[in-house]
């Protein structure tokens, strides 16, 4: 402190940051102000749904007139010739013949467990049978379903696909609401809406006093907002007693639900599905000649004698194979194989069950593609094709190489391609239904939304790559990241049965028997078991039912109980990201953040530019936070890639380094994307990261909307997958301090804090810039973290490596990694100033027009005149 207040100058040099506060809902960061707008929102969900431009109540009158009307107009359209055809469609779908036993549990119990295989009709027909029911017994009583989703695609494509069944405008009686878009009425009684959107508005009414059914769909998935929701719903039933709950769900695990809520009644909707024939990697490479680099002929071999080696393998934990793996360990079964099988090291012997193809092999699944449409098998060659992938970058990348190709090529015109994850329009999604015109086949690239969520009605062949995305707490980064790694048993099976629809099928695994068998996990781990808790107890904080709850007590009646160590950290981090206090208790950004479905840091860092007039530049760093940096450093080409780099190097930071060259290829993709891929070569830059940064950074504009920190209005906009338009979208006025390097560095600060470390050698570098100090070329720096007190180096990529004079001492880092030595990578330097004034115990507030800084043990004040800070009047009232 005493060193703070003898730099008054320098304190007045770094409050030279114009600050416009464009829009009035900034000021929320004020704890009343928040508590102001919770009680003003929504009232309009008090009296059935109502579009979002027609807030006002409804009289319970008009509701009941609505509804008078919704049944007259059922009466007339069950002689409409197209409802009639539509209704002689659904009652072909497996769920129709138990229409009465369902609808008979819900009226007998309050929680009711649907289960049955995905496409049986649970999520187009059991909402379905609800609203028929009430309309044909109308007893004056008020309806209204909320039915959620795990994504917005299914939201939207279900509800259009009811409201087409019922022969209506989507936003009639049936109607969807998602983030950022919603379709309904005060006619709406059936809403479709994704899971989050639920859990807002029960903050706002937690008691849902309008809702009669509460539908939660694809409870299998277990995802961390189901599990906090399904929660929630039982300890709202004693509640609302005349509430219903039906719990659907896929095969899986429905007694896991009813034990849940007390041995609840399941009815389980009988399966219709053809048998498939399964193909395993060693299978598929002899069908279809496909030469492996290193594998083929050992996958020949574990088919000729696959029962022995199986055995032997199976004894051993051989474990996942390593890169560069020199095994030491040799053990006698593996060497048994390598007599058997002379001529393959002890390594390939190893590896032997394990050969796949680590990454995704596009050429593989292309001459596996060729087999199925023209290769030498007695399968049929009709229907659609089903390729399972891990995520877009995927997807895009087989999509590019297939539409050229000369079989499958759209010169051809004999395949549709079509791509299919949770980032589509709602028109590309339709094409996944539309018949495809006679002579011509579907091939579907999807993600595993079609494992569970989305039914290719035709599929009669699945390629299964057997890698999926998924969350993760990652312990380097204090974060959370999202990983591809192998799929489970559950999720191959589930897979492989989409091709059993309509006829026999075949599917097509492109890893080995062994792998399935012995390394893949049985079910897939819950979300609410691997992921950071930061943002679930962020969701909790908020909802008033949990109001003075104890977070462990709340976190320990899940339906099953994260573990206490990662509760306890998460309370930490959430404490020194400053979102909670010490007393655990809500600060006014807590309740921003907790808006925000992001992880807290990239929260952070999205808010702070928005405040700060730097959007743009934040959402880049944020982006390449929460996905990775676009520089690439082959192994062999690392000293090149390194002065690429360090040629973009700007800010004493890799963050700073990084939005620079991501900002000098936006540029010369503006003139021409040909020049942009060479530019990206050219400096080691991946292209496909590049566009994924552009992707992620409207989604992030998107949340910054939605909380109203951004005042612009981005429906109708247009944007091309990987196009950045967000500060054309954001404007000059929020990009104002987009070139001010110094208070960048400060929410970057703001956004890791507290991974702090301070210089410790050399010494002298830091506190007399003195060119004696200088460390030799390639010598780690010592760097000692402030607390505790643990030695770790810099790593040899940043660009502060070869940095002689550091301004500061400090910096702040994203990740630390554990290899010869604990490594720590991308940091910017922090000057000491913004350290603390941006450092983690920090909360920002407005309040009469002046802001705030608040620090755990004093206030900053920030004088603001007519939404600017005019004249940098600095306090430190230190207690
Ligand atoms: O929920 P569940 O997986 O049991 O099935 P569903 O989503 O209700 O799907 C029932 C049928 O409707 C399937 O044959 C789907 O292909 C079809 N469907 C559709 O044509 N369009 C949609 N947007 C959703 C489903």
């Amino acid at each position: 402190v005493t060193e703070l207040l003898k730099n008054e100058e320098e304190i007045k040099e770094f409050l030279k940051i114009e600050v416009d506060f464009l829009h009035p809902r900034q000021k929320l960061f004020s704890k009343a102000k928040v508590a102001e707008v919770k009680r003003m929102r929504p009232s309009h969900y008090k009296k059935g749904a109502t579009n979002r431009d027609n807030k006002k109540q409804i009289s319970s009158e008009e509701l009941m007139r609505e509804d008078m009307r919704i049944v007259n107009e059922f009466k007339t359209k069950l002689s409409n010739p197209k409802y009639i055809k539509m209704v002689q469609g659904r009652q072909q779908l497996p769920a129709w013949i138990l229409k009465n036993d369902i609808l008979n549990s819900i009226l007998q119990s309050q929680v009711v467990v649907i289960s049955g295989e995905t496409g049986c009709g649970k999520s187009t027909q059991v909402p379905q049978f609800i609203i028929d029911d009430w309309i044909t017994n109308y007893k004056n009583k008020h309806l209204e379903i909320v039915c959620t989703q795990p994504r917005r695609i299914s939201a939207i494509g279900v509800a259009e696909r009811v409201a087409e069944e019922r022969v209506e405008r989507i936003g009639s009686t049936v109607g969807y609401q998602i983030r950022l878009e919603s379709k309904i009425s005060s006619s709406t009684r059936l809403t479709f809406c994704t899971t989050g959107i639920l859990l807002r508005r029960l903050e706002s009414d937690p008691t849902l006093p309008n809702v009669t059914h509460i539908i939660v769909d694809e409870v299998h998935e277990r995802s961390e907002e189901s599990d906090f929701l399904l929660l929630i719903l039982k300890e709202l039933l004693p509640i609302r007693p005349d509430l219903k709950v039906i719990l659907m769900s896929a095969t899986l695990n429905a007694n896991l639900f009813s034990t849940y809520f007390g041995k609840i009644p399941i009815v389980s909707i009988p399966g219709r599905t053809f048998p498939v024939e399964q193909y395993f990697l060693e299978d598929i490479l002899e069908e279809t000649g496909y030469v492996l680099e290193d594998g083929s002929e050992y996958c020949r071999k574990i088919r000729n004698d696959s029962d022995y080696i199986e055995a032997v393998m199976a004894s051993h934990d051989v474990g996942e194979p390593k890169p560069k793996d020199n095994i030491k360990d040799e053990n006698l079964s593996v060497q048994q194989i390598v007599a058997r099988y002379d001529g393959f090291s002890l390594k390939t012997c190893k590896n032997l069950f394990l050969m796949d193809p680590e990454k995704i092999n596009n050429d593989l699944i292309e001459s596996v593609l060729l087999w199925v449409v023209n290769g030498n098998h007695n399968y049929p060659r009709q229907g659609s094709i089903l390729v399972f992938l891990p995520g877009i970058g995927e997807i895009t990348s087989l999509f590019d190489q297939l539409v050229v190709h000369e079989e499958f090529g759209r010169r051809r015109g004999k395949y549709v391609i079509l791509p299919l994850h949770s980032s589509l329009t709602s028109e590309e999604q339709s094409a996944i239904f539309r018949k495809p015109k006679p002579g011509q086949r579907k091939i579907v690239l999807s993600t595993n939304l079609a494992e569970t969520s989305v039914t290719i009605d035709d599929c009669v062949f699945v390629v299964d790559t057997g890698k999926m995305k998924e969350k993760h707490f990652d312990s380097n980064r204090n974060m959370e990241s999202l990983d591809t790694v192998w799929v489970t048993q559950a999720n191959a099976l589930q897979r492989k049965g989409r091709a059993g629809r309509v006829m026999p099928g075949v599917g097509i695994h492109l890893y080995t028997r062994h792998r399935f068998k012995h390394h893949f996990l049985n079910q897939p781990v819950p979300e609410i078991l691997r992921i950071p808790l930061e943002q679930l107890i962020l969701n909790i904080k908020v909802l008033p039912s949990f109001e003075g709850r104890d977070i462990f007590s709340v976190l320990s009646s899940f339906i099953e109980q994260p573990n206490v160590e990662s509760i306890t950290s998460a309370i930490k981090r959430l404490q020194s990201a400053g979102a909670i206090d010490k007393n655990e208790i809500l600060t006014a950004l807590g309740h921003h953040l907790a808006a925000l479905p992001v992880d807290v840091r990239i929260g952070k860092l999205i808010l702070y530019g928005a405040i700060f007039g730097c959007v743009d530049a934040a959402l880049t760093m944020a982006a390449c936070l929460s996905n990775k940096s676009p520089f690439v450093s082959p192994f062999e080409k690392r000293d090149e890639a390194n002065k690429k780099k360090l040629s973009f190097s700007a800010g004493y930071s890799d963050q700073i380094t990084v939005l620079m060259a991501y900002k000098k290829f936006l540029a010369v993709n503006q003139k021409s994307a040909t020049g942009a891929r060479n530019f990206a070569n050219e400096n080691y830059l991946s292209y496909k990261t590049l566009l994924t940064i552009a992707d992620i950074k409207y989604q992030f504009l998107e949340y910054l909307v939605n909380i109203g920190f951004i005042p612009v209005d981005l429906n109708g906009v247009r944007r091309r997958m990987g196009q950045d338009i967000v500060e054309e979208l954001t404007g000059s006025a929020f990009n104002v301090n987009g070139g001010n390097l110094r208070l960048l560095s400060s929410i970057i600060c703001a956004a890791l804090y507290p991974n702090i470390v301070k210089v410790l050698t050399p010494s002298k570098t830091f506190i007399q810039s003195s060119a004696g100090a200088v460390p030799k070329e390639n010598d780690a720096k010592d760097i000692k973290f402030a607390t505790p007190n643990e030695l770790v180096f810099l790593h040899p990529s940043s660009v502060n490596y070869k940095v002689t004079n550091y301004p500061s001492p400090y910096m702040v880092y994203q990740e630390k990694v554990r290899t010869s030595r604990v490594f720590f990578r991308d940091c910017t330097m922090i000057p000491i100033i913004p350290l603390v004034l941006f450092s983690g115990d920090s909360e920002i507030m407005v309040q009469n027009g002046n802001t705030f800084l608040s620090l755990e043990d004093g206030w900053i004040l920030f004088q603001v005149e007519e939404h600017k800070i005019s004249s940098l009047n600095w306090v430190f009232y230190f207690l």
